[in-house]
């Protein structure tokens, strides 16, 4: 037998092998996705439930921020402190920049003293104009908290400590010294129009 005869034929039989090993291998329903039971059924899915950190105010560790100005992660206990309206709001308590340094919080920042909502005018054919469209808005409110930041836990959420299927392997990539010096702390507020004023000269 010639070489390429011989190459021929020793890869024919190794499909001819890997085939009928293919068709062998049964791979059972609930072995296919991630909680590994029935498919077709909730009813025995168990999710792991929520744990999260039980640590009162003043013992907790703060997280790792997961990228440059992104919003804290609420590292201690929350759930005594009650709902949070627009007039009742424990959070502040603490976080207010006049006591946040006396109770070892961190001070909410000034963007959440400032307005970044344009002023709107309604003509007489009910359109909507903003007072400007080409332009970043920014109210300072001289130390009220601005209202569309009165819900702290929309952006802020505890987390839970849970036995994760698909780990998250995001690591940030800072784009700068300074986002690298303030990994772990806001400076939103002056760097605002980072690539706005790059990105298209406004
Ligand atoms: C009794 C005071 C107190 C109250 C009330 C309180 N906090 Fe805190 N908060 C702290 C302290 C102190 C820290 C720093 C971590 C620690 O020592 O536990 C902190 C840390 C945080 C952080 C992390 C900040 C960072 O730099 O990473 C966030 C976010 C936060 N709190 C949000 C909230 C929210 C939202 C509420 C209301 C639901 C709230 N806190 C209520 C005292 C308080
Ligand atoms: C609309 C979303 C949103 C709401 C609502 C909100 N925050 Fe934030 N918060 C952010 C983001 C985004 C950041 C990081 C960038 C920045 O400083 O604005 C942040 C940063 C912070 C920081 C870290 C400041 C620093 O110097 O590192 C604290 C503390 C904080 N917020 C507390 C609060 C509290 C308390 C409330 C409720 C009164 C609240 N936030 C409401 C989005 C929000």
């Amino acid at each position: 037998m010639k070489a390429k005869q011989l190459i021929g034929s020793l890869i024919a039989a190794s499909l001819i092998v890997s085939s009928v090993y293919a068709v062998n291998i049964e791979v059972d329903e609930t072995q296919l996705g991630l909680r590994k039971v029935d498919l077709y059924t909730e009813d025995t899915a168990v999710p792991d439930g929520t744990n999260y950190n039980k640590e009162a105010p003043g013992t907790s560790k703060r997280f790792d921020r997961a990228y440059t100005n992104a919003p804290p992660m609420i590292p201690h206990d929350i759930s005594e402190l009650g709902e949070i309206d627009k007039n009742n709001n424990a959070c502040l308590g603490c976080h207010m920049p006049d006591v946040a340094k006396t109770m070892g919080a961190t001070p909410i920042p000034k963007t959440h003293f400032t307005s970044f909502r344009p002023n709107v005018e309604v003509d007489s054919d009910d359109n909507v104009k903003a007072e400007s469209d080409d332009q970043i808005i920014k109210k300072d409110l001289h130390g009220k908290l601005w209202q569309g930041r009165y819900s702290c836990t929309q952006c802020h959420a505890p987390q839970t400590k849970g036995n994760l299927k698909v780990n998250n392997t995001f690591k940030p990539d800072y784009t700068d010294k300074k986002g690298q010096k303030h990994k772990n702390k806001s400076y939103l507020l002056d760097e605002l129009n980072i690539g706005v004023q790059v990105g298209n000269g406004l």
